[in-house]
């Protein structure tokens, strides 16, 4: 059976699909359905407080006995940042301006990462699974999630990252190739022109480690998964095709920008939160690039445009979507998932 290995075994999954973890777009009402069907829900735990974070694994236990991925970027604090960027702030106040915005915020640096609060929280709920974006953390913590006992993967954006993972001591490593939505994984900064989509990254990656393999980026129907299965994958992680979900707390200006989204309007770039993303083109993209300006340290870009975002207009919101967003469904998500598997289950049974 297509469905069944090791890893769905090690993780309790009826299916091998995973709903990306996608930070606050990711609710527990999100990653229950998808549990709650078989996959593997997915919560975003950056910028909420160890209690928040409680409450947001405790809201998932309330609607599902599944199991839970939650997910940690880890970046580096870029020290003081205040007096930086004046160009792009001067290119941002332009846009504040015409919407009557006020000055934009001063930026502040942060850190991210599993901080003792987040530790703890993880030690007393216990959660099956935890990802990481943009590397791994040090080696105590490291050592203090093993000892919990949780299921540790991260991403690699080519077969280097991939080894590095391994050797740290990942658990399952996820392959995410180009066309993925959201922020690249990368971590050792090769440019993104020369990162792999997923159809090359993926049986590479899957030949280079020991360690089961997610494949993510375009996975989008039956189809898809059935060629990542058929690649090597132990399952596929999938975040674009769940933006329409009604589960998902996707703002409507971004709704409403997935409509306008194709295989070719989609583009990576570092300008909307300091770190390169795929988005959906829009004016707001085309302004700050016409502008000349560098971004701000991760996330302190993203700070500087919040504000934008939050006038409702879609061609001023940051639009995060992956190549395959024309593909999405407005469905619930447990029936997504349902339909995802059936449609694998098809593809597989047309070649017996
Ligand atoms: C809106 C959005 C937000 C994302 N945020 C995160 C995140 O916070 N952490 C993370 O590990 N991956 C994040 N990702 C990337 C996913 O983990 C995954 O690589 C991607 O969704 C796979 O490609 P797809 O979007 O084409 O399905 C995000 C993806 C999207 C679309």
């Amino acid at each position: 059976m297509w469905s069944q290995n090791p890893l769905t075994e090690r993780l309790n999954l009826k299916w091998p699909i995973f709903q990306s973890p996608m930070g606050e777009i990711t609710t527990p009402s999100l990653a229950a359905a998808v549990s709650e069907a078989g996959g593997l829900g997915g919560l975003g735990m950056w910028g909420f407080s160890g209690e928040d974070a409680e409450r947001r694994v405790a809201g998932f236990r309330q609607q599902s006995g599944g199991s839970l991925n939650v997910n940690y970027p880890l970046w580096d604090h870029p020290g003081d940042i205040t007096n930086t960027g004046h160009a792009m702030r001067k290119a941002v106040q332009k846009l504040y301006d015409q919407e009557g915005l006020g000055p934009v915020p001063e930026p502040g640096g942060s850190a991210g990462g599993v901080t003792d609060e987040h530790l703890e929280m993880l030690q007393k709920m216990k959660p099956e699974l935890i990802s990481f974006h943009f590397g791994l953390p040090d080696e105590n913590t490291i050592a203090a999630i093993k000892e919990i006992g949780i299921f540790i993967i991260s991403s690699a954006t080519t077969v280097a990252e991939a080894r590095a993972l391994e050797q740290r001591g990942v658990d399952a490593i996820i392959a995410q190739g180009t066309e993925a939505g959201g922020h690249r994984g990368t971590f050792t900064d090769t440019p993104i022109s020369m990162q792999p989509g997923l159809f090359s990254l993926l049986p590479q990656v899957v030949d280079a480690v020991r360690v089961p393999v997610v494949a993510a980026g375009g996975i989008s129907d039956g189809r898809t998964i059935a060629a990542a299965i058929m690649m090597g994958a132990s399952a596929v992680q999938i975040g674009t095709v769940f933006l329409r979900c009604e589960e998902a707390n996707v703002s409507d200006s971004h709704k409403d920008g997935l409509d306008l989204g194709t295989e070719a309007n989609t583009v990576v770039t570092p300008l909307l939160s300091g770190r390169p993303a795929r988005f959906i083109k829009n004016r707001l993209i085309d302004d700050l690039t016409e502008s000349g300006a560098q971004p701000l340290a991760f996330p302190a870009q993203m700070g500087l445009i919040h504000g934008l975002g939050d006038v409702g207009k879609t061609e001023l919101t940051p639009l995060y979507a992956g190549q395959s967003v024309a593909m999405a469904r407005s469905l619930p998500a447990g029936e997504l998932v349902v339909k995802l598997a059936a449609e694998t289950t098809a593809c597989f049974q047309a070649y017996r």
